[in-house]
Formats: structure tokens, sequence, C-alpha cells
């Protein structure tokens, strides 16, 4: 079993595959990646998009259908990515949904260029209210690039990480692969998934990205990472290494 956990797979509902022909590809180059399970994640409380907990399972249910007659062997489950806006507390009361209906697990978009001051807070009251927040892709967060011991913070209070598999492979860039890198070292890493839009332009990687941390860390990592996606699949808890703070740090 493999699963993805951040992907955008789902035809016409963000901004990832705009027909059912190039979702289809996409799911191809799932399974050519060894993917056996996606957890479908649209865009959702952002500035572009909303995708109501309804609307992606009826979309996960049609989209599967397609794949089962096409014997296209990669099961779908329901999820999204949920932009941290300020109304995501009242959103979460009216339509609760998790990823892949665990009941615990949220994935979580900051803006890329800063973090909002009531962050914490919010935080804070949606652990309250029973879930585990997930925060994806901090790599393309500019304060927390700028302030890793910010994030090594987050975990310390039980915020889960996910860094996306084309940013350890240097896709976005040197500066990317470094961070993203360190982010491991210091155990700050908790998935690695594809964040996968298009077939060609944005595929789902994993192969290469689990090759890479083979090599640069261990097979043990590696295990490590599945392992915790498949804790979402199952709605169980996860077992965080114990995060390491770092010496030299920089406050805003
Ligand atoms: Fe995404």
């Amino acid at each position: 079993m493999l699963v993805d956990i951040h992907n955008h797979i789902l035809p016409g509902l963000d901004d990832g595959p705009e027909s059912l022909k190039e979702a289809l590809l996409l799911a191809e180059n799932a399974v050519a990646n060894g993917i056996t399970h996606v957890i479908a994640t649209p865009h959702h409380l952002s500035e572009k998009y909303r995708n109501s907990a309804l609307e992606v399972k009826e979309a996960v249910a049609g989209f599967y259908r397609e794949l089962s007659q096409r014997n296209i062997h990669l099961k779908i489950l329901p999820g999204q990515e949920i932009h941290l806006s300020a109304n995501i507390l009242e959103e979460l009361e009216k339509d609760p949904f998790t990823l892949a209906n665990s009941g615990k697990y949220l994935l979580i978009e900051l803006p890329n260029s800063y973090i909002p001051a009531n962050t914490l807070d919010v935080i804070y009251k949606i652990q309250l209210k029973g879930y585990t927040p997930i925060i994806v892709h901090p790599e393309r967060n500019k304060i927390l690039r700028k302030n890793k011991q910010l994030l090594y913070e987050y975990v310390c209070k039980g915020v889960l990480i996910q860094i996306t598999a084309s940013s350890l492979l240097g896709l976005n860039g040197r500066s990317f692969r470094k961070y993203t890198k360190e982010l491991i070292k210091h155990n700050l890493v908790h998935f690695i998934s594809s964040d996968a839009h298009h077939y060609i332009k944005r595929p789902f990687q994993l192969t290469k990205a689990f090759e890479s941390i083979k090599r640069d860390f261990s097979e043990s990592h590696v295990n490590y990472y599945c392992e915790n996606a498949n804790h979402i699949v199952y709605g169980t808890e996860i077992q965080p290494l114990l995060p390491i703070g770092f010496k030299n740090y920089y406050y805003l």
C-alpha cells in the first residue's frame, strides 16, 4: 500500500486537471509511481476555490467509476486542502470533513508570503475540536523558510508537516531542496506527498523522492513516511519522531 495524501487529481474542481482525459493520465502517472491510494485534496476556502464535502465526495465517486471502467487500479479517497482563511473554524463547524473520512486529519494551507497573526490560536481551536492539522508545503511560506524554529514550535504543539516531493528533488529550486532536507534532518517532516496537478507539468514524483530519501537518509525514513500516510487512511494515530530544534535561529 502506498498512499499519496495531497494532490489535485479530480477533474474540473480547481487548478488540477481540466478534463477527464487529463485526470486519467495523471491517475496513470500515480500508478506508475507505485501509488495504490490517492487522497484527492482539491483546494477549499482559498481565494478562487470552494469545494464542499459533498462536492468532493461526489467527484471522487464519479472519478473512481471512470477509473474502474478502464481497469486503472487506483483507489481514490476524498479530502480537501483547506486554506487557513479567517472563517475556517465556522466552516469546519458547518461542513466538517476530514482526510479520507478519518475523522481526524486535516490538510491546512498557509498563505505563501505571510502567516496570519492568529494562526497558533486557530490551530489550537482546531485541535480542541479533535482534529490533527497537517500543514502543507512549509517550504513555500516565506516566513517559515526564514524561521525554521517557528516550524519546530508548531510541531512541538502537535502540528504535522507535509513537504512536496518535487521540492525535495530540487525541481522547485535549490533552496527548497536544501530547506526540505534540513527539515527531514530535524524530524520536522511527517509526510512526503506529490501535490500533483498535471501529468506532465506537476506529476506525482513519489518514486524519485523516496529513492532520494533512501540515498540521503535511510530506508527507515522512507518506511516512516509511508506508514504515516497509511495511518491517515486507517484514521489511526501517528507516532511522530521527536522534533529537534535549531541552535542558531532567527526570530522576526
Ligand atoms: Fe495542493
